[in-house]
C-alpha cells in the first residue's frame, strides 16, 4: 500500500512524498511580469515547510495572457533570470520546483481577486469565439494563423523554465482560462479544425502539449492540468477528461492534475471534502495515467486515505498550505511517519511543543541576500 510519504518517481525526478503545493496566484509581480521578493519568500517557505513539490503560479506564456498585470509572465530573458533564483530557492527548501505555464483567453485582463472587475488599463482578450465569461468583455475571436502560434508560445516558455532549472512544468488546461476555452462546447463554438467535434476541441491542447514535450528534456516530467468538468449540463465532462488524458499519456504527458470548473459562471458545485477525488480516480482508472487530487484536502488522514486506496498518485494542497506552510511536515507526524522535514533552525520550535519525534532536515547553505 501507497503511503504519503513515499516518494514518487516519474521520468528522472523523485518528489521526495505525495504532497504538492498547488499554483496559486499571488498577483505579486513586478510590472514587467518578473518574480518578486514576495514569490522568493512565499514559495521558499511552503518548499521549507515540507511538500515534495511546489508548483509556481499560473504563469503568463505572453503578455496578453496573463490574468491580472500583476501576475507572472516568462516571455524573456529578464524574467528568466529572475526564475531562475526562484526555481533554486524552491530547490533548496528541499521540494521540486515546478511551474504552470498558462494563458488566460478570454478571462484575461482582470484585476487581483480581493480588487474584482476589469483591470485598468486592459488589453484586447482573445478566445476560440466572439463569446463572454459571464458578465466579463467579449473576446476576439482567435484566427487560424493566430492559434497556430500558440503552442510554439508555450514551447518558448517552457524553454525557459527549462534554463530557468525547473525540476517539471505544468501545462494549464484547467479553470476556464484559453486552452479549456477550446476544449470545452459552452466556450467552443468554431466548426473549423480548432473545434466542432472532440477531436477539433482537444487539438490545441494536444498540439501544445506536443510542443513542450519536444523541447524539453526527456528525463523532465510534463504535467497537464484538467478540469475533469464544466459542472454544467452539455459542457466538457470527465468521459472526455478521460479520453483526453488517454491522448495526452500517448504524447508523453507524465501526469494530470485533475481540476474542475471554472468555465461557465452557471457552474453548482457542491463543495464537500475531497469534492473532486473522484475525477482524479476516473482519469487514474480509465486512462491508466498517474493523477494528482487536489480540493478541500484539508486533514493529513483524508490525504493518506487518497494515495493509499490508489485513488490519486499524489495530493495537492492550496488554501491549507496558505493557513499552515508546515502542512506536510506536521502531517508525518500527525501520520507517525517522521520524515526529516523540519528545518534545523526550527528544531527549538517543534521540540518545545513536547518532545514529538521530530526528525531534522539537513539545512542547506543560502545565498546571502
Ligand atoms: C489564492 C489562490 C490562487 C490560485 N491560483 C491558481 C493558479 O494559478 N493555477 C491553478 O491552476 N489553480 C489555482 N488555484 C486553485 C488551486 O490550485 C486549487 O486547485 C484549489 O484552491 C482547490 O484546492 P484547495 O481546496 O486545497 O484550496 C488557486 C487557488 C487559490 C486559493
Amino acid at each position: 500500500m501507497t503511503h504519503l510519504f513515499d516518494p514518487l518517481t516519474l521520468r528522472g525526478v523523485t518528489f521526495r512524498n505525495r504532497i504538492g503545493v498547488a499554483p496559486m496566484c499571488q498577483y505579486s509581480a513586478a510590472e514587467d511580469a518578473r518574480p518578486t521578493e514576495w514569490h522568493l519568500a512565499h514559495l521558499l517557505q511552503r518548499s521549507l515547510g515540507g511538500a515534495g513539490l511546489v508548483c509556481v503560479e499560473a504563469t503568463g506564456v505572453l503578455p496578453e495572457g496573463r490574468i491580472t498585470p500583476t501576475c507572472l509572465g516568462l516571455w524573456n530573458d529578464a524574467q528568466e533570470s529572475s526564475h531562475a533564483r526562484l526555481a533554486q530557492a524552491i530547490a533548496r527548501g528541499g521540494a521540486v520546483p515546478g511551474i504552470q505555464l498558462a494563458h488566460a483567453g478570454r478571462k484575461a485582463s482582470r484585476r487581483p481577486t480581493w480588487q474584482r472587475g476589469p483591470a485598468e488599463p486592459g488589453w484586447e482578450i482573445v478566445g476560440p469565439s466572439a463569446a463572454a465569461f459571464g458578465d466579463y468583455a467579449t473576446p476576439h475571436a482567435l484566427t487560424p494563423e493566430e492559434i497556430e502560434a500558440l503552442p510554439k508560445a508555450f514551447a518558448d516558455s517552457a524553454r525557459r523554465a527549462v534554463r530557468a532549472g525547473y525540476g517539471f512544468v505544468e501545462l494549464h488546461g484547467a479553470h476556464g482560462y484559453l486552452l479549456h476555452q477550446f476544449l470545452s462546447p459552452l466556450s467552443n463554438m468554431r466548426n473549423d479544425a480548432w473545434g466542432g467535434d472532440f477531436a477539433g476541441r482537444s487539438r490545441l491542447v494536444l498540439d501544445t502539449s506536443d510542443a513542450i514535450r519536444a523541447v524539453i528534456p526527456d528525463q523532465m516530467p510534463l504535467f497537464v492540468r484538467l478540469s475533469h468538468t464544466d459542472w454544467v449540463a452539455g459542457g466538457w465532462d470527465t468521459e472526455e477528461t478521460v479520453a483526453l488524458s488517454r491522448l495526452l499519456k500517448a504524447k508523453g504527458v507524465d501526469l494530470i492534475s485533475v481540476t474542475s470548473g471554472g468555465l461557465d459562471h452557471r457552474q453548482k458545485i457542491d463543495l464537500v471534502p475531497l469534492y473532486q477525488v473522484p475525477g482524479a480516480e476516473a482519469v487514474r482508472q480509465g486512462a491508466e495515467i498517474p493523477v494528482a487530487a487536489v480540493g478541500l484536502i484539508t486533514t493529513p488522514e483524508e490525504a493518506q486515505a487518497v494515495v493509499a486506496e490508489g485513488r490519486a498518485d499524489m495530493v495537492l494542497l492550496a488554501r491549507a498550505v496558505l493557513r499552515n506552510p508546515y502542512w506536510p511536515a506536521q502531517a508525518a507526524i500527525a501520520l507517525g511517519r517522521p520524515e526529516a522535514l523540519v528545518p534545523p533552525q526550527y528544531d527549538r520550535g517543534w521540540n518545545d511543543w513536547g518532545k514529538l519525534p521530530v526528525e531534522l532536515a539537513v539545512a542547506e547553505p543560502m545565498p546571502a541576500l
